[in-house]
């Protein structure tokens, strides 16, 4: 309670939802050097008015001091100051997550969702109460080593762009572009396509074949990757979703090779026994192809052994 009293005044005017891997990896690079204390603000699984987080990057050690409020314990005035909630929470935490939180949320608070697969931002749109919705895609790689530590696995394109409501006001977008490897996207539903190939191809593929994200450049994945993509191409045409295949291959290639020595997150999730993300990814074309009568043929088998393999469990924020 003491915790909860000392934030009723916060600075925090941007806090992470979920802060697991990327919440995390984020947390880190959106502070910089210049964070000041209290300014960001973690919601996560419990109360800790003192963080200690930790990255690993491939030239040095990263330590940053930040507040945690546990998801139960999120109060208005904890809130006042907010004018920015990035959710980094997995795709299938994150409708019930943010409905819980939205009365909480001062009006002119804007949300960002940025996890893999699509699906969320449609549920959501609605219930906003005229908040803006900017939606965010990833391609950096990040592993959780221990609570508070992660390790940089990968380095990667970040996209964001406004999805609906009123747009970001303009020192918020520039503290989003300090993410290395950051742009702001004018069309992010195609940057998200983009992404969605990326990791219909990827995920599946390395959490059933247990292998590191860079094996998938061998030539026993070409066939595969492949037919992924033209059934992608196939969903996304009967959508009125313009996609490139030629640019598609390349981006996940591309992904391939910087994130090689990455263990995707799907991999992460099937082998530690968590709940993967496959609905909103291969599932989520899945659901589309039905809509418009097409079938999928490997879509669905990735999704069949996926499923397979990880549990269906009752959605909780990391
Ligand atoms: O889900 C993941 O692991 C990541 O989105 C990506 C980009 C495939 C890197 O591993």
């Amino acid at each position: 309670m003491a915790a909860q009293r000392s934030w009723s005044s916060n600075l925090a005017d941007i806090a992470i939802l979920g802060p697991g891997a990327i919440g995390q990896l984020l947390a880190h690079q959106l502070g910089g050097d210049k964070l000041l204390p209290d300014q960001l603000l973690l919601i996560g699984r419990e109360t800790q008015p003192q963080c200690h987080l930790q990255l690993q990057c491939a030239d040095k050690q990263h330590s940053l001091k930040l507040p945690m409020l546990a998801l139960s314990d999120v109060t208005p005035d904890a809130l006042k100051g907010l004018r920015l909630l990035i959710v980094t929470l997995k795709a299938y935490q994150v409708e019930e997550a943010v409905d819980s939180l939205l009365d909480k949320l001062p009006h002119n608070c804007q949300l960002l969702l940025l996890h893999n697969g699509m699906g969320p931002h449609k549920a959501l749109e609605s219930k906003l109460g005229g908040r803006g919705l900017l939606l965010g895609t990833t391609s950096q790689g990040a592993l959780r080593l221990g609570p508070f530590e992660v390790r940089q696995t990968g380095t990667g394109l970040t996209q964001y762009g406004h999805f609906c409501g009123p747009e970001l006001d303009n020192d918020l977008r520039q503290r989003l572009l300090t993410v290395p490897g950051s742009e702001w996207c004018d069309d992010i539903e195609t940057a998200l396509w983009h992404k969605l190939a990326v990791n219909a191809a990827i995920n599946p593929l390395t959490a059933l074949e247990r292998v590191n994200n860079g094996v998938l450049a061998e030539p026993r994945f070409t066939a595969t990757i492949s037919a992924i993509v033209d059934e992608l191409l196939l969903v996304a045409g009967a959508e009125g979703i313009r996609l490139d295949r030629k640019v598609l291959l390349e981006r996940i290639y591309k992904v391939i090779e910087l994130t090689a020595a990455n263990f995707s997150s799907m991999y992460q999730d099937v082998t530690q026994g968590r709940r993967s993300e496959i609905d909103a990814i291969n599932g989520f074309l899945l659901t589309l192809a039905e809509r418009h009568g097409l079938t999928l043929p490997v879509n669905q088998e990735l999704v069949n052994r996926i499923n397979a393999l990880s549990p269906a469990a009752a959605p909780t924020p990391r």
